[in-house]
Protein backbone atom coordinates (compact mmCIF):
# COMPACT_ATOMS: atom_id res chain seq x y z
CA UNK A 1 0.00 0.00 0.00
CA UNK A 2 1.09 3.73 -0.83
CA UNK A 3 0.48 5.13 2.89
CA UNK A 4 1.32 3.36 5.95
CA UNK A 5 1.06 6.24 7.93
CA UNK A 6 -2.02 7.04 7.75
CA UNK A 7 -4.46 4.47 9.65
CA UNK A 8 -8.08 5.94 7.86
CA UNK A 9 -6.17 4.44 4.58
CA UNK A 10 -5.22 0.84 5.88
CA UNK A 11 -9.02 1.00 7.13
CA UNK A 12 -10.44 2.61 3.80
CA UNK A 13 -9.08 0.28 1.66
CA UNK A 14 -9.27 -3.18 3.62
CA UNK A 15 -13.06 -1.68 3.19
CA UNK A 16 -12.58 -1.14 -0.42
CA UNK A 17 -11.07 -5.18 -0.17
CA UNK A 18 -13.82 -6.66 1.56
CA UNK A 19 -16.22 -4.49 -0.62
CA UNK A 20 -17.81 -3.02 2.80
CA UNK A 21 -20.19 -0.38 1.73
CA UNK A 22 -20.43 -1.35 -1.63
CA UNK A 23 -22.15 -4.96 -1.36
CA UNK A 24 -23.00 -5.16 2.51
CA UNK A 25 -25.80 -7.39 3.89
CA UNK A 26 -29.10 -5.80 3.94
CA UNK A 27 -29.06 -5.99 7.83
CA UNK A 28 -25.86 -4.08 7.71
CA UNK A 29 -26.46 -1.87 5.23
CA UNK A 30 -29.76 -0.82 7.52
CA UNK A 31 -27.15 -0.59 10.83
CA UNK A 32 -25.08 1.62 8.55
CA UNK A 33 -27.96 3.38 7.32
CA UNK A 34 -29.09 4.41 11.06
CA UNK A 35 -25.52 5.19 12.06
CA UNK A 36 -25.35 7.63 9.05
CA UNK A 37 -28.66 9.49 9.97
CA UNK A 38 -27.83 9.72 13.39
CA UNK A 39 -24.11 11.42 11.98
CA UNK A 40 -25.33 13.27 9.52
CA UNK A 41 -27.93 14.79 12.37
CA UNK A 42 -25.23 15.23 14.64
CA UNK A 43 -22.76 16.90 11.58
CA UNK A 44 -25.70 19.00 11.10
CA UNK A 45 -25.50 20.25 14.66
CA UNK A 46 -21.93 20.38 14.70
CA UNK A 47 -21.70 22.41 11.96
CA UNK A 48 -25.47 24.22 11.59
CA UNK A 49 -23.82 27.36 13.81
CA UNK A 50 -20.33 27.68 12.04
CA UNK A 51 -20.73 26.10 8.76
CA UNK A 52 -20.24 28.01 5.52
CA UNK A 53 -22.35 27.85 2.88
CA UNK A 54 -19.77 25.91 -0.38
CA UNK A 55 -19.21 28.55 -2.98
CA UNK A 56 -20.22 27.60 -6.73
CA UNK A 57 -17.67 29.60 -8.86
CA UNK A 58 -20.15 31.20 -11.50
CA UNK A 59 -20.01 28.98 -14.48
CA UNK A 60 -19.34 31.05 -17.92
CA UNK A 61 -19.86 29.46 -21.57
CA UNK A 62 -16.94 30.48 -23.71
CA UNK A 63 -18.77 30.96 -27.05
CA UNK A 64 -16.59 30.31 -30.88
CA UNK A 65 -14.82 33.53 -32.25
CA UNK A 66 -16.17 35.63 -29.38
CA UNK A 67 -13.66 37.12 -26.82
CA UNK A 68 -14.15 37.06 -23.10
CA UNK A 69 -12.26 39.23 -21.20
CA UNK A 70 -10.69 37.94 -17.58
CA UNK A 71 -9.21 41.04 -15.45
CA UNK A 72 -7.08 40.46 -12.71
CA UNK A 73 -7.94 42.74 -9.90
CA UNK A 74 -8.25 43.38 -6.28
CA UNK A 75 -11.28 42.44 -4.14
CA UNK A 76 -12.22 40.91 -1.06
CA UNK A 77 -13.02 37.90 0.12
CA UNK A 78 -14.20 36.01 3.48
CA UNK A 79 -12.27 33.09 3.61
CA UNK A 80 -14.14 32.77 7.12
CA UNK A 81 -17.72 33.27 7.54
CA UNK A 82 -18.36 36.91 7.72
CA UNK A 83 -14.66 38.16 8.23
CA UNK A 84 -13.87 39.71 4.25
CA UNK A 85 -10.47 40.66 3.96
CA UNK A 86 -7.92 41.77 1.14
CA UNK A 87 -7.84 39.67 -1.67
CA UNK A 88 -7.29 39.43 -5.54
CA UNK A 89 -9.08 37.35 -8.45
CA UNK A 90 -10.21 37.16 -11.51
CA UNK A 91 -13.30 39.18 -12.21
CA UNK A 92 -13.76 40.42 -8.59
CA UNK A 93 -13.61 36.98 -6.86
CA UNK A 94 -10.99 35.14 -5.22
CA UNK A 95 -11.25 32.60 -7.69
CA UNK A 96 -12.24 33.78 -11.09
CA UNK A 97 -15.34 32.26 -13.32
CA UNK A 98 -15.16 28.47 -13.86
CA UNK A 99 -14.82 29.03 -17.97
CA UNK A 100 -16.46 26.22 -19.88
CA UNK A 101 -15.27 25.42 -23.27
CA UNK A 102 -16.65 23.49 -26.17
CA UNK A 103 -14.71 21.05 -28.00
CA UNK A 104 -14.37 22.22 -31.57
CA UNK A 105 -14.89 25.99 -31.17
CA UNK A 106 -12.04 28.97 -30.51
CA UNK A 107 -13.12 31.04 -28.09
CA UNK A 108 -10.20 34.29 -27.77
CA UNK A 109 -9.53 35.45 -23.70
CA UNK A 110 -8.22 38.74 -23.12
CA UNK A 111 -6.81 39.20 -19.94
CA UNK A 112 -6.33 42.33 -18.63
CA UNK A 113 -4.14 43.05 -15.56
CA UNK A 114 -5.46 46.23 -13.31
CA UNK A 115 -3.02 44.62 -10.62
CA UNK A 116 0.53 46.41 -9.48
CA UNK A 117 2.01 43.06 -10.05
CA UNK A 118 2.71 41.72 -13.50
CA UNK A 119 0.46 39.01 -14.60
CA UNK A 120 0.09 36.44 -17.48
CA UNK A 121 -1.99 33.40 -17.41
CA UNK A 122 -1.42 29.98 -18.02
CA UNK A 123 -3.86 26.94 -18.99
CA UNK A 124 -3.38 23.57 -16.87
CA UNK A 125 -3.97 20.81 -19.16
CA UNK A 126 -5.33 22.55 -22.30
CA UNK A 127 -3.70 21.36 -25.52
CA UNK A 128 -3.49 24.26 -27.60
CA UNK A 129 0.34 25.19 -29.43
CA UNK A 130 3.37 26.66 -27.19
CA UNK A 131 2.44 30.18 -28.17
CA UNK A 132 -0.91 30.14 -26.53
CA UNK A 133 -0.19 28.09 -23.60
CA UNK A 134 0.80 31.58 -21.66
CA UNK A 135 3.43 30.41 -19.25
CA UNK A 136 6.39 31.29 -20.55
CA UNK A 137 5.88 34.90 -21.02
CA UNK A 138 7.05 37.31 -18.33
CA UNK A 139 3.74 38.69 -17.99
CA UNK A 140 1.54 41.83 -18.66
CA UNK A 141 2.31 45.29 -16.69
CA UNK A 142 -0.48 47.08 -15.05
CA UNK A 143 -3.24 47.94 -17.30
CA UNK A 144 -2.23 46.01 -20.31
CA UNK A 145 -3.76 43.57 -21.97
CA UNK A 146 -3.06 40.00 -23.65
CA UNK A 147 -4.99 38.38 -26.24
CA UNK A 148 -4.91 34.90 -27.16
CA UNK A 149 -7.19 32.35 -28.80
CA UNK A 150 -7.92 28.64 -27.81
CA UNK A 151 -8.78 26.37 -30.04
CA UNK A 152 -10.07 23.08 -27.84
CA UNK A 153 -9.72 19.81 -29.27
CA UNK A 154 -9.30 17.54 -26.85
CA UNK A 155 -11.70 14.33 -24.59
CA UNK A 156 -13.63 16.01 -22.06
CA UNK A 157 -11.79 17.15 -18.58
CA UNK A 158 -11.68 19.38 -16.19
CA UNK A 159 -8.37 21.53 -16.21
CA UNK A 160 -7.76 24.43 -14.44
CA UNK A 161 -6.68 28.33 -15.38
CA UNK A 162 -3.47 30.02 -13.30
CA UNK A 163 -0.76 32.76 -13.26
CA UNK A 164 2.44 31.17 -14.18
CA UNK A 165 4.87 34.46 -13.69
CA UNK A 166 8.46 32.96 -12.92
CA UNK A 167 9.47 33.42 -9.35
CA UNK A 168 5.90 33.77 -8.30
CA UNK A 169 3.29 31.52 -9.36
CA UNK A 170 2.92 30.13 -5.50
CA UNK A 171 2.31 33.31 -4.30
CA UNK A 172 0.06 34.37 -6.92
CA UNK A 173 -2.06 31.39 -7.15
CA UNK A 174 -2.18 31.79 -3.08
CA UNK A 175 -3.46 35.31 -3.65
CA UNK A 176 -6.24 34.07 -5.73
CA UNK A 177 -5.19 34.00 -9.04
CA UNK A 178 -6.19 30.49 -10.61
CA UNK A 179 -9.93 29.20 -11.51
CA UNK A 180 -11.03 26.36 -12.76
CA UNK A 181 -11.39 25.53 -17.00
CA UNK A 182 -13.35 22.45 -18.62
CA UNK A 183 -13.93 21.17 -21.72
CA UNK A 184 -16.98 19.57 -22.50
CA UNK A 185 -17.40 17.16 -25.84
CA UNK A 186 -21.27 15.58 -25.17
CA UNK A 187 -19.97 12.80 -23.59
CA UNK A 188 -21.22 13.52 -19.80
CA UNK A 189 -24.97 13.96 -21.13
CA UNK A 190 -24.32 10.82 -23.59
CA UNK A 191 -23.36 8.79 -20.58
CA UNK A 192 -26.31 10.09 -18.30
CA UNK A 193 -23.56 11.74 -15.83
CA UNK A 194 -24.84 14.39 -13.40
CA UNK A 195 -23.74 17.63 -15.30
CA UNK A 196 -26.50 19.89 -13.45
CA UNK A 197 -23.27 22.74 -12.41
CA UNK A 198 -23.68 23.15 -8.79
CA UNK A 199 -26.39 21.19 -7.94
CA UNK A 200 -25.14 17.45 -8.77
CA UNK A 201 -21.93 18.38 -10.52
CA UNK A 202 -19.98 20.08 -8.02
CA UNK A 203 -16.67 21.71 -8.09
CA UNK A 204 -14.01 21.35 -5.13
CA UNK A 205 -11.01 23.32 -5.51
CA UNK A 206 -8.86 22.38 -2.67
CA UNK A 207 -6.75 24.43 -1.42
CA UNK A 208 -4.88 25.01 2.39
CA UNK A 209 -3.85 28.12 4.32
CA UNK A 210 -2.74 29.90 7.30
CA UNK A 211 -4.90 32.73 8.45
CA UNK A 212 -4.08 35.30 10.86
CA UNK A 213 -6.32 36.15 13.54
CA UNK A 214 -7.96 38.77 11.42
CA UNK A 215 -8.90 35.54 8.87
CA UNK A 216 -6.14 37.31 6.53
CA UNK A 217 -4.09 34.42 4.48
CA UNK A 218 -0.62 34.47 5.04
CA UNK A 219 2.04 33.11 2.94
CA UNK A 220 5.54 32.56 4.19
CA UNK A 221 8.29 31.64 2.00
CA UNK A 222 10.88 31.22 4.48
CA UNK A 223 13.65 28.56 3.13
CA UNK A 224 12.34 25.62 5.02
CA UNK A 225 8.60 26.54 3.54
CA UNK A 226 10.95 26.37 -0.09
CA UNK A 227 11.95 22.77 0.68
CA UNK A 228 8.71 21.15 1.31
CA UNK A 229 6.70 24.21 -0.03
CA UNK A 230 3.67 26.16 1.96
CA UNK A 231 1.89 24.29 4.03
CA UNK A 232 -1.23 26.04 6.34
CA UNK A 233 -2.97 24.26 8.82
CA UNK A 234 -6.28 25.45 7.59
CA UNK A 235 -7.85 23.42 4.25
CA UNK A 236 -10.30 25.77 2.47
CA UNK A 237 -12.71 24.66 -0.55
CA UNK A 238 -13.94 26.62 -2.97
CA UNK A 239 -12.20 29.51 -0.71
CA UNK A 240 -13.99 29.07 2.28
CA UNK A 241 -13.18 26.97 5.64
CA UNK A 242 -15.50 25.24 7.37
CA UNK A 243 -17.76 24.39 4.29
CA UNK A 244 -21.22 22.61 4.50
CA UNK A 245 -22.43 21.81 0.30
CA UNK A 246 -26.14 21.18 0.24
CA UNK A 247 -26.51 18.01 -2.45
CA UNK A 248 -29.36 16.34 -3.77
CA UNK A 249 -30.11 12.50 -2.54
CA UNK A 250 -28.65 10.85 -5.39
CA UNK A 251 -25.80 10.13 -7.65
CA UNK A 252 -23.40 13.32 -7.30
CA UNK A 253 -20.06 14.00 -9.14
CA UNK A 254 -17.18 16.00 -7.94
CA UNK A 255 -14.84 17.49 -9.73
CA UNK A 256 -11.72 17.41 -7.53
CA UNK A 257 -8.80 20.10 -8.07
CA UNK A 258 -5.61 20.18 -6.37
CA UNK A 259 -4.61 23.65 -6.35
CA UNK A 260 -2.14 23.93 -3.10
CA UNK A 261 0.97 24.71 -3.55
CA UNK A 262 2.55 21.67 -1.85
CA UNK A 263 -0.33 19.72 -0.05
CA UNK A 264 -1.01 16.52 -1.56
CA UNK A 265 -4.93 15.87 -0.73
CA UNK A 266 -5.42 12.20 0.68
CA UNK A 267 -9.23 12.11 0.28
CA UNK A 268 -11.34 9.36 2.19
CA UNK A 269 -15.25 9.92 3.57
CA UNK A 270 -15.44 9.69 7.21
CA UNK A 271 -17.23 7.10 7.02
CA UNK A 272 -15.17 5.42 4.95
CA UNK A 273 -17.67 4.61 1.89
CA UNK A 274 -16.69 4.24 -1.58
CA UNK A 275 -16.74 6.29 -4.53
CA UNK A 276 -16.50 5.78 -8.15
CA UNK A 277 -13.50 7.77 -10.34
CA UNK A 278 -14.47 8.67 -13.37
CA UNK A 279 -11.91 10.91 -14.51
CA UNK A 280 -8.32 12.10 -14.07
CA UNK A 281 -6.21 14.82 -15.16
CA UNK A 282 -7.15 14.68 -18.95
CA UNK A 283 -10.36 13.09 -18.95
CA UNK A 284 -12.55 10.04 -18.42
CA UNK A 285 -11.43 6.64 -17.75
CA UNK A 286 -12.16 3.63 -19.69
CA UNK A 287 -14.36 2.62 -16.77
CA UNK A 288 -15.11 3.62 -13.42
CA UNK A 289 -13.21 2.53 -10.12
CA UNK A 290 -13.92 1.84 -6.93
CA UNK A 291 -11.92 3.39 -4.52
CA UNK A 292 -12.16 4.94 -0.73
CA UNK A 293 -9.10 6.82 -0.80
CA UNK A 294 -8.05 8.90 -3.53
CA UNK A 295 -4.43 10.88 -3.40
CA UNK A 296 -4.22 14.51 -5.32
CA UNK A 297 -0.69 16.53 -5.80
CA UNK A 298 -0.96 20.17 -6.59
CA UNK A 299 -2.17 20.77 -10.36
CA UNK A 300 -4.05 17.13 -9.88
CA UNK A 301 -7.65 16.84 -11.17
CA UNK A 302 -10.28 14.27 -10.83
CA UNK A 303 -13.69 13.59 -11.13
CA UNK A 304 -15.67 11.33 -8.60
CA UNK A 305 -19.32 9.97 -8.72
CA UNK A 306 -20.59 9.87 -4.80
CA UNK A 307 -23.78 8.02 -3.98
CA UNK A 308 -25.38 10.33 -1.51
CA UNK A 309 -28.92 8.09 -1.09
CA UNK A 310 -28.34 6.95 2.11
CA UNK A 311 -26.87 10.64 3.12
CA UNK A 312 -25.09 13.07 3.25
CA UNK A 313 -21.13 12.48 4.79
CA UNK A 314 -18.01 14.46 4.79
CA UNK A 315 -15.12 14.71 3.19
CA UNK A 316 -11.53 14.57 4.80
CA UNK A 317 -7.93 14.85 4.20
CA UNK A 318 -5.10 13.21 5.81
CA UNK A 319 -2.45 15.92 7.00
CA UNK A 320 0.81 14.46 7.20
CA UNK A 321 3.46 16.81 5.64
CA UNK A 322 6.31 14.42 7.26
CA UNK A 323 6.17 11.92 4.90
CA UNK A 324 9.70 12.16 3.62
CA UNK A 325 11.03 14.20 6.49
CA UNK A 326 13.53 13.16 9.56
CA UNK A 327 12.87 13.70 13.22
CA UNK A 328 14.96 16.80 13.87
CA UNK A 329 13.10 18.32 10.51
CA UNK A 330 9.73 17.74 11.76
CA UNK A 331 10.32 19.52 14.10
CA UNK A 332 10.20 22.25 12.74
CA UNK A 333 6.50 21.46 11.16
CA UNK A 334 2.99 23.26 11.68
CA UNK A 335 1.19 21.67 14.17
CA UNK A 336 -1.22 19.90 11.60
CA UNK A 337 0.55 16.30 11.49
CA UNK A 338 -1.38 13.74 10.54
CA UNK A 339 -4.61 15.00 11.82
CA UNK A 340 -7.02 14.18 8.99
CA UNK A 341 -8.64 17.66 8.46
CA UNK A 342 -12.45 18.40 7.68
CA UNK A 343 -12.58 19.79 3.88
CA UNK A 344 -16.91 19.76 3.24
CA UNK A 345 -19.98 18.93 4.97
CA UNK A 346 -22.22 17.38 2.56
CA UNK A 347 -25.43 17.49 4.01
CA UNK A 348 -28.68 16.24 1.44
CA UNK A 349 -31.98 17.45 0.23
CA UNK A 350 -34.80 16.23 -1.44
CA UNK A 351 -35.66 16.58 -4.83
CA UNK A 352 -37.89 14.21 -7.18
CA UNK A 353 -35.02 13.18 -9.59
CA UNK A 354 -34.13 9.78 -10.07
CA UNK A 355 -30.69 9.15 -9.09
CA UNK A 356 -28.28 8.45 -12.33
CA UNK A 357 -26.93 4.94 -12.70
CA UNK A 358 -23.38 5.39 -13.20
CA UNK A 359 -21.82 3.86 -16.48
CA UNK A 360 -20.08 0.61 -16.97
CA UNK A 361 -18.09 2.18 -19.55
CA UNK A 362 -16.80 6.02 -19.97
CA UNK A 363 -14.47 6.56 -23.24
CA UNK A 364 -12.19 4.55 -25.42
CA UNK A 365 -8.47 5.69 -23.92
CA UNK A 366 -5.47 5.25 -26.67
CA UNK A 367 -3.69 1.65 -26.68
CA UNK A 368 -0.39 1.11 -24.62
CA UNK A 369 1.93 0.19 -26.83
CA UNK A 370 3.23 -3.73 -26.23
CA UNK A 371 6.61 -2.28 -26.52
CA UNK A 372 8.70 1.06 -25.96
CA UNK A 373 11.62 -0.27 -27.33
CA UNK A 374 11.70 1.58 -30.39
CA UNK A 375 10.57 5.01 -28.70
CA UNK A 376 12.83 8.01 -27.77
CA UNK A 377 13.24 8.13 -24.17
CA UNK A 378 14.38 10.88 -22.01
CA UNK A 379 15.27 10.78 -17.95
CA UNK A 380 14.14 13.88 -15.51
CA UNK A 381 16.01 13.66 -12.38
CA UNK A 382 14.45 16.07 -9.70
CA UNK A 383 16.51 16.75 -7.27
CA UNK A 384 16.65 19.21 -4.15
CA UNK A 385 19.70 19.90 -2.37
CA UNK A 386 21.67 22.04 -0.23
CA UNK A 387 23.34 25.24 -2.26
CA UNK A 388 26.68 24.79 -1.13
CA UNK A 389 27.34 28.93 -2.59
CA UNK A 390 24.87 29.75 -0.07
CA UNK A 391 26.29 27.50 2.66
CA UNK A 392 29.93 28.85 1.95
CA UNK A 393 29.45 32.41 1.57
CA UNK A 394 27.50 32.62 4.88
CA UNK A 395 29.73 29.97 6.54
CA UNK A 396 26.70 28.38 7.75
CA UNK A 397 27.77 24.81 7.76
CA UNK A 398 24.70 23.36 9.34
CA UNK A 399 24.69 20.79 7.68
CA UNK A 400 20.70 21.58 7.70
CA UNK A 401 18.99 22.69 4.91
CA UNK A 402 16.88 24.70 6.97
CA UNK A 403 18.98 26.77 8.10
CA UNK A 404 20.39 28.49 5.44
CA UNK A 405 18.25 32.00 6.02
CA UNK A 406 20.11 34.33 3.34
CA UNK A 407 17.11 34.88 1.11
CA UNK A 408 15.21 36.33 3.57
CA UNK A 409 17.98 38.39 5.99
CA UNK A 410 18.35 41.57 3.67
CA UNK A 411 21.58 41.71 4.37
CA UNK A 412 23.21 39.49 2.38
CA UNK A 413 24.13 41.67 -1.14
CA UNK A 414 23.01 38.95 -3.62
CA UNK A 415 20.83 36.41 -1.91
CA UNK A 416 22.25 32.66 -2.51
CA UNK A 417 19.46 30.56 -2.55
CA UNK A 418 19.61 27.86 0.64
CA UNK A 419 18.19 25.48 -1.83
CA UNK A 420 19.32 24.13 -5.74
CA UNK A 421 15.81 23.17 -7.04
CA UNK A 422 16.96 21.22 -10.07
CA UNK A 423 15.66 19.04 -13.33
CA UNK A 424 19.28 17.43 -14.38
CA UNK A 425 21.47 18.90 -12.20
CA UNK A 426 20.13 22.68 -13.98
CA UNK A 427 17.57 25.56 -12.66
CA UNK A 428 15.23 26.59 -15.14
CA UNK A 429 16.63 29.18 -17.32
CA UNK A 430 13.57 31.44 -19.78
CA UNK A 431 15.44 31.39 -23.40
CA UNK A 432 17.33 28.11 -22.90
CA UNK A 433 15.96 25.08 -24.70
CA UNK A 434 16.23 22.09 -22.78
CA UNK A 435 14.48 19.61 -24.88
CA UNK A 436 13.79 19.18 -28.41
CA UNK A 437 10.88 16.74 -29.58
CA UNK A 438 9.50 16.08 -32.71
CA UNK A 439 5.92 17.24 -33.54
CA UNK A 440 3.58 13.79 -33.79
CA UNK A 441 5.66 11.55 -32.00
CA UNK A 442 5.13 10.15 -28.59
CA UNK A 443 8.04 9.37 -26.02
CA UNK A 444 8.49 7.67 -23.05
CA UNK A 445 9.83 10.09 -19.75
CA UNK A 446 11.22 8.52 -16.99
CA UNK A 447 11.21 10.97 -14.27
CA UNK A 448 13.00 10.04 -10.78
CA UNK A 449 12.86 11.26 -7.59
CA UNK A 450 15.60 10.60 -5.46
CA UNK A 451 14.96 13.11 -2.67
CA UNK A 452 11.35 13.38 -2.07
CA UNK A 453 7.95 13.38 -4.20
CA UNK A 454 7.18 15.60 -6.53
CA UNK A 455 4.46 16.14 -8.81
CA UNK A 456 5.66 16.82 -12.52
CA UNK A 457 3.48 18.33 -15.24
CA UNK A 458 4.01 18.69 -18.78
CA UNK A 459 2.44 21.71 -20.62
CA UNK A 460 1.26 21.00 -24.11
CA UNK A 461 0.69 17.37 -23.67
CA UNK A 462 -0.73 14.32 -22.36
CA UNK A 463 0.42 11.55 -21.09
CA UNK A 464 -0.20 8.18 -19.73
CA UNK A 465 1.80 6.01 -16.51
CA UNK A 466 3.00 2.97 -17.80
CA UNK A 467 4.77 2.28 -14.51
CA UNK A 468 4.91 3.62 -11.09
CA UNK A 469 8.21 2.63 -8.93
CA UNK A 470 8.51 -0.31 -11.18
CA UNK A 471 5.08 -1.32 -10.43
CA UNK A 472 1.67 -1.23 -12.36
CA UNK A 473 0.39 2.62 -11.41
CA UNK A 474 -2.08 3.14 -8.85
CA UNK A 475 -5.77 3.18 -10.00
CA UNK A 476 -5.72 7.37 -10.19
CA UNK A 477 -2.55 6.81 -12.64
CA UNK A 478 -4.44 4.70 -15.16
CA UNK A 479 -5.80 7.14 -17.26
CA UNK A 480 -5.00 9.96 -19.57
CA UNK A 481 -2.85 13.01 -17.25
CA UNK A 482 -0.96 16.37 -17.23
CA UNK A 483 0.61 15.96 -13.72
CA UNK A 484 1.53 12.78 -11.77
CA UNK A 485 3.03 12.79 -8.13
CA UNK A 486 6.44 10.85 -8.13
CA UNK A 487 7.16 9.32 -5.28
CA UNK A 488 10.38 7.37 -6.88
CA UNK A 489 10.21 7.05 -10.13
CA UNK A 490 7.72 6.70 -12.90
CA UNK A 491 7.95 6.08 -16.73
CA UNK A 492 5.06 8.06 -18.94
CA UNK A 493 4.26 7.67 -22.49
CA UNK A 494 4.10 10.97 -23.36
CA UNK A 495 1.60 12.27 -26.93
CA UNK A 496 3.13 15.21 -28.39
CA UNK A 497 0.85 16.80 -30.85
CA UNK A 498 0.99 20.58 -30.41
CA UNK A 499 3.83 22.85 -31.75
CA UNK A 500 6.04 24.73 -29.57
CA UNK A 501 8.72 26.85 -30.92
CA UNK A 502 11.56 28.52 -29.20
CA UNK A 503 10.24 31.85 -29.02
CA UNK A 504 7.56 30.35 -26.88
CA UNK A 505 8.13 26.80 -25.68
CA UNK A 506 6.24 24.38 -23.35
CA UNK A 507 7.54 23.64 -19.86
CA UNK A 508 7.52 20.86 -17.60
CA UNK A 509 8.03 21.08 -14.19
CA UNK A 510 7.09 20.12 -10.54
CA UNK A 511 4.01 21.52 -9.51
CA UNK A 512 4.76 22.00 -6.02
CA UNK A 513 5.00 25.81 -7.06
CA UNK A 514 7.78 27.04 -4.30
CA UNK A 515 10.02 24.11 -6.36
CA UNK A 516 8.82 25.38 -9.89
CA UNK A 517 9.25 29.04 -8.02
CA UNK A 518 12.90 28.24 -7.23
CA UNK A 519 13.64 26.72 -10.88
CA UNK A 520 12.69 23.05 -10.48
CA UNK A 521 11.19 23.55 -14.27
CA UNK A 522 13.14 23.09 -17.83
CA UNK A 523 11.33 23.73 -21.39
CA UNK A 524 11.25 21.96 -24.48
CA UNK A 525 10.21 22.85 -28.30
CA UNK A 526 7.67 20.35 -30.21
CA UNK A 527 8.68 21.12 -33.84
CU1 LIG B 1 -0.41 24.39 -13.53
CU2 LIG B 1 3.00 25.06 -15.54
O1 LIG B 1 1.27 24.77 -14.57
CU1 LIG C 1 0.35 23.57 -17.20
CU1 LIG D 1 9.16 19.46 -6.30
Amino acid sequence: MIDRRFPLSRRAVLAAAAGLGLAATPAAAKRRKEAQAKKGEEAARETAPTGTPLPIPRLVDLVDGETFELVAEATTHAFRKDAPVAAIGYGGTYLGPALRLTRGTTPKIRLVNRLVRPTNLHWHGLLVAGRFDGATSPGIARDAIWETELAVDQPAATLWYHAHVHGRTARDVHDGLAGLLLVEDGTAARLGLPSTWGVDDIPLVLQDRRFDEAGRPLYDDTPASIEHGFHGPTMIVNGVTDAVARVPQRLVRLRLLNAASARDFRLAFEDQRGFRLIATDAGFLAEPAELSLLVLSPGERAEILVDFTEGGGTLLTATDEHEHRSGAQIANLPDVIDRPAKIVVFETVKDKEASATPPARLADLPPLPRTTGDLTRRRFELRVRPNLAAHDLHGAGHGSMTHGTSALDGTAAAPEPPLRLTINDRTYAPGRIDDRVRLGTTEVWEIVTPDMAHPFHIHGAQFRVLSEDGDTPKVWNRGLKDTVRVENSVELLVYFDRPAEAAAPFLYHCHLLEHEDGGMMGTFTVE
